[in-house]
């Protein structure tokens, strides 16, 4: 490992993200500067810098710290949030909140994403997986990403909130356009702005005639001392939620399958012992990790790897550097949906662990299941291209070619 610094990349840019994830970076980060300060440039929003955390331990200790690193409190202005930029609704979306009070919105929609809860959709998903794959011929080209990886997330987002199917093309296009646009926030201003108009829209809807969808129960949710969430803070819920559900884990199927394109040891495998999709899925949201940074902030004078770090600074930490930290996973770069164990941080840790995770595993299960079952390999038709995003990572386009077995 040379000790020489390769070119920084700007990790604030999400440009930089273009090309693929800036593996080599981290790598040499991970080796000689676990902990290293993100000068501003000219793409860094709020011109603050920012420190990044690379290794397994280190980001885990920090996600598991939530008292020490807020996921709601900015520096010295109003403001805070996940992101790097400080976002105007830190301290009311659940992912920019603190306990107490994200426990309490959290209540509000565990119940909607159990286990349990989501395992009722299997049937359903299964069913519209099989008539989207059963669509595909031989011989046929196409581009996997938009044709295949996104149906089963968006349409299951849009069961769980109890978005009707006819707006469901034009939302999933807003997000897609959204986080197309290089910006530090998850997705651009304009496309937000454009979100929110169709969330108030639903709002008044499910307040007219409510359902036994989750979005439903939130806007008639109160709050344990009695007081409901205003239209802001609910759109702001659905602004966040729509793209949660939609976005990572249509990257994580993507990633997933060029991940067995590369390597066809392990799709001949998994066609041979179906059985292993669960442990795929596992290696499959490690290797992509499509949500691949957050950002916390200093709630008090700390030192981090003997370093001070003072109250109100920006904390990031990378989980897809620490998914292929080698201090943890053995030959982290190899693929291998056998990987046992497999603690991957890629559906994060502590009090804001994914609350999608049992949706996107299954999601990310049926497909799997469901492509083996379809009797199709695939083999790449063009070049892959990536998401110029530096937040929400992974494939934008997967040219493919479907070929009989
Ligand atoms: C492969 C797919 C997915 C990945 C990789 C992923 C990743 C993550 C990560 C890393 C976090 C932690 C955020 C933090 O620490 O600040 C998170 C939180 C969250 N995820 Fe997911 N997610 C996925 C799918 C989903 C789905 C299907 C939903 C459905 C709505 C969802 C909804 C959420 C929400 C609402 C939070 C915030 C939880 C909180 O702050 O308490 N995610 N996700």
């Amino acid at each position: 490992m040379s000790t020489v610094p390769p070119a920084a990349v700007d990790l604030s840019d999400g440009r930089s993200f273009g090309g693929g994830f800036p593996h080599d970076f981290f790598t040499w980060l991970r080796a000689e500067a676990p902990l290293w300060w993100h000068a501003p440039t000219a793409t860094t929003p709020d011109g603050e810098g920012f420190w990044v955390l690379s290794r397994y331990a280190d980001v885990d200790a920090v996600i598991m710290d939530a008292a020490s690193f807020s996921s709601d409190t900015g520096g010295d202005r109003v403001g805070g949030g996940t992101a790097i930029k400080d976002e105007p609704t830190a301290g009311k979306v659940l992912n920019h909140t603190d306990d107490p009070y994200h426990k309490r919105l959290r209540a509000l929609v565990n119940k909607g994403f159990t286990v349990r809860a989501v395992a009722a959709l299997e049937d359903e998903l299964r069913r519209r997986c099989r008539a989207l794959l059963d669509a595909l011929d031989a011989g046929e080209e196409l581009d996997f990403a938009h044709r295949v990886s996104r149906e089963i997330p968006t349409q299951a987002i849009c069961i769980v909130l109890g978005v009707p199917e006819g707006d469901r093309e034009r939302l999933v296009d807003l997000v897609d356009a959204g986080i197309e646009t290089p910006s530090d926030s998850v997705i651009a201003a304009e496309q937000a702005r454009e979100l929110r108009r169709y969330a108030q829209a639903l709002i008044e809807t499910k307040r007219a005639q409510p359902d036994a969808a989750i979005f439903s129960t939130i806007v008639h949710a109160e709050l344990a001392d009695g007081v409901r969430l205003n239209d802001a803070e609910l759109r702001s819920f659905f602004a966040l939620l729509f793209p949660a559900g939609a976005e990572t884990t249509t990257r994580a199927i993507s990633g997933g399958l060029l991940a067995l394109i590369e390597n066809p040891a392990a799709w001949a495998r998994l066609c041979a012992e179906p059985t292993l999709a669960r442990g795929a899925v596992e290696e499959i949201v490690r290797w992509t990790t499509p949500s691949v940074y957050k950002r916390r902030t200093a709630t008090r004078d700390l030192e981090l790897l003997g370093q001070p770090i003072r109250a109100g600074e920006k904390v990031t930490f990378w989980e897809m550097s620490a998914n292929r930290d080698e201090r943890v996973f053995a030959d982290p770069f190899r693929f291998d949906i056998t990987r046992s164990p497999n603690k991957h941080l890629g559906f994060g840790a502590g009090v804001h662990f994914c609350l999608g995770a049992a949706l996107a595993r299954l999601e990310i299960k049926v497909m799997l299941e469901e492509l083996v079952a379809r009797g199709l390999d695939f083999e790449l038709a063009g070049q892959p291209q990536w998401m110029p995003n530096n937040r929400l990572f992974g494939l934008k386009a997967l040219p493919v070619r479907a070929i009989a077995r």
